[in-house]
């Protein structure tokens, strides 16, 4: 037998029917049109703007965009190089879409730009429930805007997203990082308050308690998230700027009734964050308790060749976690798209009037399915309920030569005849 092929561990096939492999269920395509329909409908009454990026970029962005130490640049980037340029499949979508905006000036188009995306993303880790190779993200950046009224803008389409689903269970962590002004100084007092530890830290904590120790806050290791209860506080830390605008965006949220935790060891996992951070948690995901993460970020278009500063803010948030919230809290999603019509052809003839009759349908708008195979009535029914038809049309040579047809409505089994010249109106 020749050699067949499998898809790359954390990677998967989207298929017409959902389908469980190794304890994954991965959703049918139908459920996938309508989350990331109903996810584009959120944005529009948000006003935000589709943007759409290359699926790699140069390595060089996302290193300086996202962070030389994050663990996504250090050891997660799918990279690949052709002749002297090096190359990185996106691990994220903040980095592109600043570049995007710098690149075609879209500055110069007045007024603060509103950008949403949607699409696949790429990060070498361990695959594992949650955590995928390719995994989808949608998310949204507000560029251009300071007021503290961006970042809540970007926590309210995110939650209206989630409660569009009917989804209850979300929790919203927010913090402070305050600027690069202040970074210094907590820098420093959380190396004095993590050294006299280290013996307790992990090697990788050790490491990042040299280079970069508001890493170590990120730990998912519970030993180290205890000793981390008693660390310096950020907010503590902040200037009176960084301090009024995380107050503001905290009142802008309860304008908005938005309920919110603080959460004074929030970090993120990328390095471009300045103030405003935050998280959406649902209970239901186990390990990978985050559904989405964002923040505000007015350093990253500098450290991406701007010669002044743009601030922004956004989000961004993982699709397969939003399937696996739906499915921790009940929610069944339509799985198969409808078909409106299924056409049962029995003998020659009738086979050549549904082949027809079928295209002349579908190009009045219809829905319709039939058999390509010539099977009996029995295997045809079957096939139509599934498909989900709600109507079958049945045509066999007694129907071809009185020119009538039967049409079933699936649902109650009521069954009557009409001419075939007014079956479409009927149909409908
Ligand atoms: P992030 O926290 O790295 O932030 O990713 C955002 C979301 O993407 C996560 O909360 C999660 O739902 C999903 N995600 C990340 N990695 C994986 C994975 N391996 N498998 C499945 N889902 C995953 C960002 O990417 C920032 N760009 C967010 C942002 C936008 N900040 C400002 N603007």
């Amino acid at each position: 037998m020749s050699k067949t092929f499998q898809n790359i561990p954390g990677t998967f096939d989207i298929l017409p029917e959902a389908f469980t492999s190794d304890g994954t269920t991965v959703e049918s395509s139908a459920s996938w049109h309508y989350v990331e329909e109903r996810i584009r409908e959120v944005m529009a009454h948000y006003r935000f703007h589709e943007i759409r990026t290359p699926i790699f970029e140069p390595t060089e962005l996302i290193a300086r965009g996202v962070g030389e130490l994050t663990d996504i640049v250090s050891k997660e980037m799918f990279a690949f190089e052709r002749g002297d340029t090096h190359y990185v499949l996106r691990p994220e979508l903040t980095a592109p879409a600043i570049r995007a905006y710098l690149q075609h000036h879209l500055a110069q188009k007045g007024g603060i730009q509103k950008l949403y995306y949607m699409g696949p993303c790429f990060r070498a880790e361990k695959p594992q429930k949650g955590r995928y190779r390719q995994f989808h993200q949608f998310g949204v950046e507000i560029i251009g805007a300071i007021d503290a009224r961006a970042d809540a803008e970007t926590v309210a389409v995110l939650i209206q997203i989630y409660k569009s689903f009917g989804l209850k269970d979300l929790v919203l962590k927010i913090n402070s990082l305050g600027d690069e002004k202040c970074r210094p100084a907590y820098k420093t007092a959380l190396q004095e308050y993590f050294e006299p530890l280290a013996s307790k830290l992990s090697e990788t904590s050790r490491k990042r308690l040299k280079t970069n120790p508001l890493r170590i806050l990120d730990t998912k290791i519970e030993d180290e998230q205890e000793l981390i209860q008693g660390a310096p506080r950020l907010v503590d830390f902040i200037d009176d700027a960084s301090r009024e605008h995380y107050e503001d965006v905290k009142g802008h949220l309860t304008a908005l009734e938005i309920p919110f935790v603080e959460d004074p060891f929030l970090v993120r996992g990328l390095d471009y964050y300045t103030r405003t951070a935050y998280e959406l948690d649902s209970p239901h995901l186990g390990a990978q308790s985050t559904l989405a993460g964002g923040g505000r970020y007015d350093l990253l278009a500098q450290e991406l060749g701007s010669s002044e500063a743009i601030p922004a803010v956004g989000f961004a948030a993982g699709i397969e976690r939003l399937f696996l919230a739906l499915d921790g809290e009940g929610i069944a999603l339509p799985d198969a798209e409808q078909t409106d019509v299924y056409i049962i052809a029995l003998g020659d003839g009738a086979e050549k009037w549904a082949f027809k009759t079928a295209n002349e349908w579908r190009v009045a708008g219809l829905r319709v399915a039939f058999d390509l195979q010539g099977r009996s009535m029995k295997a045809q029914m079957r096939d139509a309920n599934r498909h989900g038809a709600s109507k079958v049309v049945i045509v066999g040579d007694d129907e071809l030569t009185s020119g009538k047809a039967i049409v079933r409505q699936m649902e109650t089994g009521d069954q009557e005849t009409a001419p075939f010249d007014g079956l479409l109106a009927l149909i409908r």
